[in-house]
């Protein structure tokens, strides 16, 4: 598993002053171009969740970039993939949660009736920043009535402490960014 780690790591491409100057942006899109890197990423996230529970019912994908593996994730563990979107984009009756973006405020939601009463989620995203994407996920969760086992991402930005606005265990599958 840490070979396959390794083996990921370095298919990450780095760009520095992207989206503005003195942010380096970590670029995942190449695991998703090459199939072995691919699957290895998808060992390595199933390998760590088969260890860690006993039953996952539901993988909650956030929009957008939660959505390049979280469906991929679920067929491999046999479960449900529900998603969380931005406002506005998902028909019939949702629940809604604010959260704060890095100008003003946003909105996720999902659908009613989209997971079973009382599931055991993961919740999956590529990095956690401040935190607050996953934290409004969570609360959409507890609002349906479910529980989030654990919050799972690819590379974190420890600096931002965004793991301590969860209250629910956080994992990151690659190493965290200083
Ligand atoms: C990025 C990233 C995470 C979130 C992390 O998504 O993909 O979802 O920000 O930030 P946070 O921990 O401070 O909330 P973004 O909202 O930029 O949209 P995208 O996934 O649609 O590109
Ligand atoms: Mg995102």
């Amino acid at each position: 598993i840490e070979e396959k780690r390794r083996f990921l790591v370095s298919k990450l491409r780095q760009f520095p002053d992207f989206p503005s100057p003195g942010i380096l942006f970590e670029d995942i899109m190449p695991i998703f171009a090459d199939p072995i890197a691919f699957n290895t990423l998808l060992d390595v996230m199933a390998d760590h969740l088969q260890k860690t529970h006993d039953k996952i019912d539901v993988i909650v994908g956030l929009e957008s970039r939660g959505f390049l593996f979280g469906p991929s994730l679920a067929l491999r563990l046999n479960c449900a993939f529900a998603p969380v979107r931005k406002a506005g984009k998902l028909p019939g009756e949702t629940v809604k949660a604010e959260y704060q973006k890095e100008y003003g405020t946003d909105v996720f939601e999902m659908q009613k009736g989209i997971l079973p009463a009382k599931s055991k989620i993961v919740v999956v995203d590529d990095i956690i920043a401040t935190g607050g994407s996953a934290k409004a996920a969570g609360d959409l969760i507890a609002q349906l009535g479910c529980e989030v086992l654990e919050y799972l991402f690819l590379m974190e930005l420890s600096f931002l402490k965004g793991r301590d606005k969860l209250s629910s265990p956080v994992y990151t599958i690659l190493a965290g960014q200083e």
